[in-house]
């Protein structure tokens, strides 16, 4: 649990603070919210107590047996301003501290978050920007603001960007030691449910939803990667800074796979291939029979992507990383953890990732839960627990290997 202050200056953005509180709070850290005065006019500090079970002070005078001032910013692992506008950014980098926001601002030793969100010509002022510049300079994050719509009719840059996407920035800030530490690297990550079309309307496919995938991809880019996602029928956006390449069938996914990996440090199989797709292509749509009688599907096997990056590579060589991915039950034969190891074996792969799906959980849950299987023998358990916080313990881990 982290020791969070939101600081929020008067802003009509400053509603969306409000959720990102939330987003903190059910993730477990305490926040602090320090509101301006002005900001106050938008959101009361009635608001700021209930959903943070803490007082929000605005001045440095009230309290003052606490020396808040001091103690806040000396306590918070995180300090975020949401929204920053041109006048907080400008007290800011001239260091004035007439309230308990801007000393706390003063008093902080930790990460410090601007979010800006203020009028276009406020934004692209020259006062703002080198206001933004002297922050940046100083190890502040400044985020950009979002283009579209702004208070009342007009729209243009200097819009906050979402809470979700606020929150993600400020997890990453908190544990700085991933900062970056996959900058230089290239991976390769699959995601999805391949399809095997019968005719051009029906095909065998699963029910994989692709979140895992895309985690992985949006985790490793934000670390500094360069990804390569090779996505098998997915219905979500794009992640930023990645490179998408999509596919239908098993064998397109192999021919993708193949190409990108050959100059890969990381190869991660989160897709679900279909192991075997129908022994022919119908071109015109299959027809009732009308006698009672149903067609029988010839099937013959796809090949096997996973085990064919492990044979490519030489014996002696360590990369590219190779990391499957398993969904398994446990049965008479043996438990969940004794199946995957014997599918990491048979696979060769280094990590495999492994999901117990015996309560039918994961496909398309936005948490996952796994034991992630190492070639050396060891074992990580990762907690029930958002499918992003299960890409970065993936990437750490890889992260490990390719540098021992
Ligand atoms: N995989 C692959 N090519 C295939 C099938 C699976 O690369 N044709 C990869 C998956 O992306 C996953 C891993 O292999 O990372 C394990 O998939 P799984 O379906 O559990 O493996 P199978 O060998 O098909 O095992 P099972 O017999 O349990 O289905």
């Amino acid at each position: 649990m982290s020791q969070i202050v939101l600081g929020v200056s008067g802003g009509i953005a400053s509603y969306k603070a409000a959720e990102l509180l939330r987003l903190f709070t059910e993730a477990g850290h305490s926040v602090r919210v320090v509101p301006t005065r002005s900001s106050l006019h938008f959101v009361g500090a009635a608001t700021w107590e209930a959903l943070s079970g803490q007082p929000a002070q605005t001045e440095v005078f009230e309290h003052v047996d606490e020396v808040a001032h001091v103690r806040i910013g000396q306590q918070a692992d995180l300090v975020l301003v949401v929204p920053a506008t041109a006048n907080l950014l400008a007290k800011a980098a001239a260091g004035i501290a007439d309230d308990l926001l801007t000393t706390t601002l003063l008093t902080a030793r930790c990460p410090v978050m601007f979010a800006p969100a203020m009028h276009t010509e406020m934004w692209e002022h020259e006062a703002t920007t080198d206001n933004v510049r002297i922050l940046r300079e100083r190890g502040a994050t400044v985020i950009e603001p979002a283009v579209g719509r702004l208070t009342g009719v007009d729209s243009g840059k200097g819009r906050l960007p979402d809470p979700v996407h606020l929150f993600e920035a400020a997890l990453r800030l908190l544990e700085p030691q991933r900062a970056g530490d996959m900058v230089g690297m290239r991976v390769v990550v699959s995601a999805g449910g391949t399809r095997e079309y019968l005719d051009p309307v029906r095909f065998l496919g699963n029910k994989s939803s692709g979140l895992q995938g895309y985690a992985l991809a949006e985790a490793a880019a934000a670390r500094g990667a360069e990804v390569t996602l090779v996505a098998a029928n997915v219905a979500l956006p794009d992640p930023a800074d990645v490179d998408v390449v999509p596919v239908v069938s098993t064998q397109d996914l192999r021919e993708a796979v193949l190409k990108a990996a050959a100059d890969a440090d990381a190869v991660v199989m989160a897709a679900a291939p279909a192991d075997f797709r129908p022994a022919e292509f119908v071109d015109a749509k299959i027809k009732k029979t009308h006698d009672g009688s149903a067609p029988s599907i010839l099937l013959v096997e796809n090949p096997d992507i996973l085990a064919e990056l492990v044979s490519n590579r030489p014996v002696a060589e360590r990369r590219p990383v190779i990391v499957g991915f398993a969904a398994e039950t446990g049965d008479a034969t043996g438990s969940v953890i004794d199946h995957a190891r014997a599918k990491l074996q048979r696979k060769g792969c280094d990590l495999l990732v492994v999901n117990d799906v015996s309560a039918g959980q994961v496909f398309g849950s936005p948490d996952n839960q796994a034991v992630i299987l190492s070639s050396d023998g060891s074992a990580q358990e990762v907690a029930l627990g958002p499918k992003i916080d299960l890409a970065h313990t993936i990437w750490d881990v890889v992260v490990q290997r390719s540098d021992s």
